[in-house]
C-alpha cells in the first residue's frame, strides 16, 4: 500500500468539545443553515452570519486536538507511503495535531476572504461585518468559509489524490453533504479499498468495504497502530 487519502468530518472533533451539525442539538439544530451558511444568508443579514463564525472561531481557539487527530498526524509522520488529508471542518485540530498536509476543502474559521477580489488572509479572532480587504480595500471582507452553494477549494487535487489512491479512509461525517459524499465512489471506481470510522454507518456506509463502529479517540489510534505495524 503507497498512498492513503483521508476525509474527515466534524465527528473527529466532536470529542475535542466542537459540536457536530447533524446530530440532535447540533449547530444545525439550532441555526438555519440558509441564514448562516449561504451567500443569501449573508447578504441579508452579514452581522448573524459573521457574529456566527466569530463564535466557532472563538470555540476552536480553545480546543485541543484530541487521540483522532494525533494518530492521523503520526500516521503521516511514519508511514512509509504518502498520506493526504482532506477535511471538511473549518478548525484548525489537525494542524494543532501537528498534521502538515490538510487541505481545508470548505475553508477555515482562521481565514478571511474578500468577497470583491477573492483576496485571502488571516482572519482576526473578531470579524466585524464591512470589515475592508487589505488588498482592494473594499469593505468586503467574510469569513474564508465556503458556504452552501459554492464550489470547495482544491476540488481538482484533491479528484487526482482520489484516482491514486490504494485506501481511502473517512472519519466522522455523516456522508450527506456533496461533493465530498462522493469521493468514496470515486475512489472505488480507481480501485481504492475503502474504510469508515464512526459511530454508525454514515449515508454512504454501504459503499465501505470495512466500517469501524466506535469514537474517533478510540478507533483511530488502534487502526494507525495497525497500519504502521504491517
Ligand atoms: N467519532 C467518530 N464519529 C463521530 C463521533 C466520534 N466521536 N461523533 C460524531 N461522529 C459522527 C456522527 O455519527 C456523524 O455521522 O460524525 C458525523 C458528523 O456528521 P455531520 O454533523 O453531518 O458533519 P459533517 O459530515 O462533517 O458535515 C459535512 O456539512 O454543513 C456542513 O459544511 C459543513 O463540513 C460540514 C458538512
Amino acid at each position: 500500500m503507497q498512498k492513503i487519502v483521508i476525509l474527515t468530518g466534524a465527528g473527529i472533533s466532536a470529542e475535542s468539545g466542537l459540536g457536530t451539525f447533524r446530530a440532535e442539538g447540533g449547530l444545525w439544530a439550532e441555526h438555519r443553515i440558509e441564514d448562516v451558511a449561504t451567500p443569501e444568508g449573508f447578504a441579508r443579514n452579514p452581522k448573524l452570519v459573521v457574529d456566527f463564525y466569530n463564535a466557532r472561531r472563538a470555540q476552536a481557539a480553545e480546543a485541543e486536538p484530541n487521540a483522532g487527530h494525533l494518530a492521523l498526524s503520526r500516521l503521516e509522520k511514519d508511514f512509509a507511503g504518502e498520506v493526504v488529508l482532506v477535511t471538511q471542518n473549518v478548525d484548525d485540530l489537525h494542524e494543532k495535531a501537528g498534521s502538515r498536509r490538510v487541505m481545508h476543502m470548505h475553508g477555515a474559521l482562521k481565514g478571511a476572504l474578500c468577497g470583491r477580489c477573492e483576496h485571502r488572509w488571516e482572519a482576526p479572532l473578531v470579524m466585524a461585518p464591512g470589515d475592508s480587504c487589505p488588498q482592494c480595500t473594499q469593505p468586503a471582507a467574510r469569513p474564508d468559509i465556503v458556504w452552501f452553494g459554492e464550489m470547495p477549494y482544491d476540488m481538482e487535487q484533491i479528484y487526482e489524490h482520489l484516482s491514486e489512491a490504494d485506501l481511502f479512509v473517512s472519519i466522522g461525517t455523516s456522508g450527506n453533504v456533496y461533493p465530498a459524499a462522493g469521493f468514496v465512489s470515486e475512489a472505488r471506481r480507481h480501485g481504492a479499498r475503502c474504510m469508515e470510522f464512526n459511530l454508525e454507518p454514515s449515508a454512504v456506509g454501504g459503499l465501505f468495504n470495512d466500517i469501524r463502529i466506535g469514537p474517533a479517540t478510540q478507533t483511530l489510534p488502534e487502526w494507525v497502530a495497525e497500519v504502521l505495524a504491517n
